[in-house]
């Protein structure tokens, strides 16, 4: 096995033979909502939702297994039969034998190119995939073919890729029923499926969805005949791999025109037979389209049918992509570079995706998590900050009064849906994030403001933190929390975020930390809704109430002395005496909270000075962390010590020595780290303690947890998984970065360095994690990188990488530039540098480290902003206003000198 290899800076690699590697899949979308994966090999799906499959969903284990594919077939005369995507029965056969055929894939943003070479046959196909970057809701598959033989070979051409036309449900519920509701109709350009109705026994409804495979050949001929029907195509006993229908006369092609109904469909195009002399070359274009009407879809496919309208959208295809990752780095290791293009890609790709549709993530049916949610705004914000203020905003309306959040996420921004399945979880950690991506948007804009922008509360069935239903709410009641005189109740965000963390301040459990309820981050950890109690985030809402108290003394700084926030919410700001060590009474109190606010709330407001609250919210951040520091540091018999995590249903610590032996989790470390609860020497005893206990350099560095060799069911589902998969133990990438991330926040740049390195050593040694560029959501035991491209850890990856290494820092809006470049980090002419986006100015901020220091040693001696010395009165910052008079156009050179 050869690695892949990066061929420019964008990201474009280059791979040998990758259909010898199984799970590979390669994601082809578009913002109009085509969401494709492909293999190396034609496989995958496409789809613009649950319900609007276009090619038949797949799970991992399908990407091996499935015969369906995109497929391109050349019958060659007096020869046989070739598939130009290698899915044949014969070249399967042939995969390990020395008759293996050459093949290469090249893929950028959205696309992939295999080249396959066949020298019996003397024929070389290149296979072009990619979705339009445009409105058109469509997947093009170009195939060129080039005879690199000695002599003239005569083939046809057939397209045959299934059209499953359906509801990813209908894959084993009713699959052969819903083929009975195909209308199969021919057209000179392809084949149209139009199902009658979508299948759901629960009320079937008439289909409004069209699909349809078109093609045409270089010069714009359309193809000469059709197999509509998969039967007819595969022939008895035949299948996609060896397909009846190519030997012999037995099996016919029809004529445009031709109508046929309840069966499985197939977009086979039988295009006319040519010769091609050696060094000749042809190519097809095969348009797979969604459409609304026949000849709305007839319309927009029309222009693909066109050589060079596939061209000129592919190039333009590959520009869109390029321009919207506007982060670039230049480090020492151009590969690292290069990698973290995808990492920076992928975001825009969970945008797109969710959580759902890629063939790991076989799960939910589209839409993404809150927190998720969150998290990919930290990245969307640093590739544009500005446009991702109304994201933000809107994303503020998901928030319950009582604290909690809707967690089913519409597709338009802002938008959050009652559920329906009346399931009532709450996961504890969701205020957390909310309050750090603000943070950060604050930061890069300086826009506090944006505290005091008003908007509303989401209302649904769901009350009092999840412990009680409204019987009497309706769907007619509309999503918005109502006074009692029933008009939408505003509140600003500045509430919003104090009502998140208010409430969970007193939703403690019995240790005085805050309950864990239906689980934390690690989903998993979902069987101690009881008694479970999470220091980890507790130790982060702790660290977000002081952060808060600064942005009242910023906001009182810019002359707002006072805000108002809900009345109700002043009985979670009371000064008594006792409450932060009595849980009783801390539960009394959201109780009361609760219930006052249970179905509406009064709707009139409180007047706090900035300095009072902020004095209020900073004593409860003490509390919280000198809490956690008395109580949950431990120290094993190695003399190894960290911060315990959290508290099982059976109320017991869940981390320290046990029989069974040590039980060390990431997470607990992680938010001691950020939240500042650990003091410098803990951060050294934690880090000894992880490299001790859950690092493991051949799977990418530090584990999620140590094996607690026991199915806990008093924990989480977590411990039934195998030791070393997903949430029990595998390198878990999101935390492992948070790990780095943490470590870079408090100047533990040489330990966060050898998170982040460990990390990317592994993912980018194809041998061993066998995944595109890029970072997955985790590592297995055996190496390899599971749930590519869909994952929050990319988000923190980028922010790290931006904020922490390069130090692009956002102050209140002003740009401090703090980097933590390691001396070995620096290039040959002992340079570094980012592109990035700040002030709306695209800036090239190259650090030269002419005396070579080491990170932590240098310092910022010199500024230059498009030649020109910038003489900053702080330390390191340029201000915004300086930038602002900076061209909005091209790219300013910013060149920071280092001493
Ligand atoms: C996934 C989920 C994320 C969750 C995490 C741990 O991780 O999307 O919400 O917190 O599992 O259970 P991801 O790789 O997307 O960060």
């Amino acid at each position: 096995m050869r690695d892949y290899e990066f061929v420019d800076s964008y990201g474009t690699f280059r791979l040998q033979n990758p259909e010898l590697t199984s799970y590979l899949y390669f994601p082809i979308a578009n913002e109009t909502g085509v969401m494709g994966s492909i293999t190396p090999v034609g496989g995958g799906d496409l789809k613009m939702g649950q319900n609007t499959y276009l090619l038949a969903p797949v799970s991992s284990e399908d990407l091996h297994n499935n015969k369906a594919s995109r497929n391109f077939w050349c019958q060659i005369e007096d020869m046989g039969i070739w598939s130009v995507t290698g899915k044949s029965a014969l070249q399967e056969a042939e995969l390990f034998t020395k008759e293996k055929e050459e093949t290469e894939l090249v893929a950028g943003y959205m696309w992939q190119k295999v080249t396959r070479t066949s020298v019996k046959y003397g024929l070389t196909a290149e296979t072009l995939s990619f979705v339009p970057f445009t409105e058109d809701t469509v997947e093009i598959m170009q195939v060129k073919l080039r005879n690199t033989g000695m002599d003239s070979i005569t083939l046809t051409p057939i397209a045959a890729i299934p059209l499953y036309g359906r509801s990813a449900d209908n894959i084993r519920d009713h699959r052969h029923v819903t083929s009975l509701l195909h209308r199969i109709e021919t057209v000179k350009e392809g084949i149209l499926v139009n199902p009658t109705l979508t299948f759901d026994e629960r009320g079937h409804k008439q289909n409004k969805v069209w699909y349809g495979i078109f093609g045409a050949m270089e010069d714009g001929k359309l193809p000469e005949s059709y197999y509509p029907c998969v039967e007819d195509f595969i022939g008895e006993g035949g299948s996609f791999e060896n397909p009846g229908a190519l030997w012999g006369e037995k099996y016919k092609p029809v004529n445009a025109g031709y109508k046929k109904n309840g069966y499985e469909a197939l977009g086979g195009l039988r295009f006319k037979k040519v010769t091609l002399k050696p060094g000749e070359e042809v190519t097809y274009q095969i348009i797979l389209a969604f459409g609304e009407g026949k000849e709305q879809m007839l319309s927009m496919i029309r222009p693909y049918l066109s050589k060079e309208h596939c061209g000129e959208i592919f190039e333009q295809t590959n520009r869109y992509w390029r321009e919207k990752v506007n982060i670039g780095y230049g480090t020492n290791d151009k590969n690292f570079d290069a990698w973290m293009g995808w990492v920076n890609f992928q975001p825009i790709l969970r945008r797109i995706y969710g959580c759902s549709f890629l063939p790991h993530h076989d799960y939910g049916k589209g839409g993404r998590g809150w927190r998720d949610l969150w998290q990919d705004c930290l990245a969307l914000l640093m590739m544009n900050p500005t446009g991702v203020k109304e994201m933000l905003y809107d994303n503020f309306a998901g928030v319950r009064i009582d604290g909690s959040n809707a967690t089913i996420i519409g597709s338009k921004t802002g938008e959050f849906i009652a559920d329906r399945n009346n399931i009532t979880r709450i996961w504890m950690d969701h205020g957390v994030w909310p309050f750090l991506t603000t943070s950060l948007y604050i930061g890069q804009t300086g826009d506090i403001m944006l505290l005091l922008k008003e908007t509303t509360y989401f209302r649904d069935p769901q009350v009092c933190r999840g412990e009680e239903k409204d019987p009497f709410w309706k769907p007619e009641d509309g999503n918005h929390i109502k006074t009692a005189e029933g008009t939408k109740y505003y509140g600003t965000i500045l509430e919003h975020l104090l009502v998140q963390h208010l409430t969970a301040f007193y939703d403690v459990g019995e240790h005085n930390h805050i309950r864990l309820r239906g689980a934390d981050w690690n989903d998993a950890l979902d069987m101690a809704v009881e008694r479970g109690e999470s220091v980890a985030f507790t130790a982060m809402y702790g660290d977000n109430l002081e952060q808060l108290a600064g942005f009242l003394d910023r906001l009182e700084l810019e002359g707002k002395k006072s805000v108002s926030v809900l009345s109700e919410l002043t009985l979670l700001l009371t000064q008594e005496e006792g409450v932060y060590e009595d849980i009783n009474k801390k539960r009394q109190l959201l109780l009361q909270y609760c219930t006052a606010c249970r179905y509406s709330v009064k709707g009139d407001k409180t007047i706090l000075t900035c300095s009072q609250l902020a004095k209020n919210l900073r004593e409860k951040a003490r509390f919280i962390k000198e809490h956690i520091r008395e109580k949950e540091w431990l120290t094993d018999s190695r003399a190894y010590s960290w911060y315990n995590s959290y508290y099982d249903n059976n109320g017991n610590p869940v981390e320290g020595e046990f029989d069974l032996g040590v039980r060390m989790m990431l997470t607990g470390q992680v938010f001691a780290i950020m939240s500042g609860v650990a003091d410098k020497e803990q951060i050294k005893a934690i880090t000894q303690a992880a490299d001790q206990y859950l690092y493991k350099e051949e799977i990418g560095g530090y584990r999620l947890n140590t094996d607690f060799k026991e199915l806990k069911t008093d924990l989480g589902r977590m411990f039934g998984f195998a030791y070393g998969s997903k949430e029990n133990g595998a390198v878990f990438s999101h935390m492992a970065v948070m790990y780095a991330n943490a470590l870079y926040q408090k100047n533990f740049i040489k330990e966060g360095y050898r998170v982040l390195k460990s990390l990317y050593n592994h993912l980018s040694d194809f041998e061993k994690s066998r995944i595109y560029p890029g970072i997955p959501e985790y590592i297995g035991d055996n190496g390899r990188g599971l749930y590519h491209y869909l994952t929050g850890s990319a988000s923190w990856l980028l922010i790290t990488v931006l904020t922490e290494i390069f130090g692009i820092k956002g102050k209140y809006g002003e740009l401090s530039l703090e980097p933590k470049l390691r001396k070995e980090q620096f290039n040959k002419d002992k340079k570094a540098w980012v592109t990035c986006m700040f002030a709306e100015r695209h800036l090239k901020v190259t650090y030269n480290n002419k005396t070579e220091k080491e990170a932590g040693e240098y310092s910022i001696a010199k500024i230059t902003i498009d030649g020109e010395l910038y003489s900053f009165t702080e330390y390191g910052v340029i201000r915004r206003r300086d930038l602002q008079l900076l061209s909005e156009k091209g790219i300013h050179e910013v060149v920071v000198e280092l001493l």
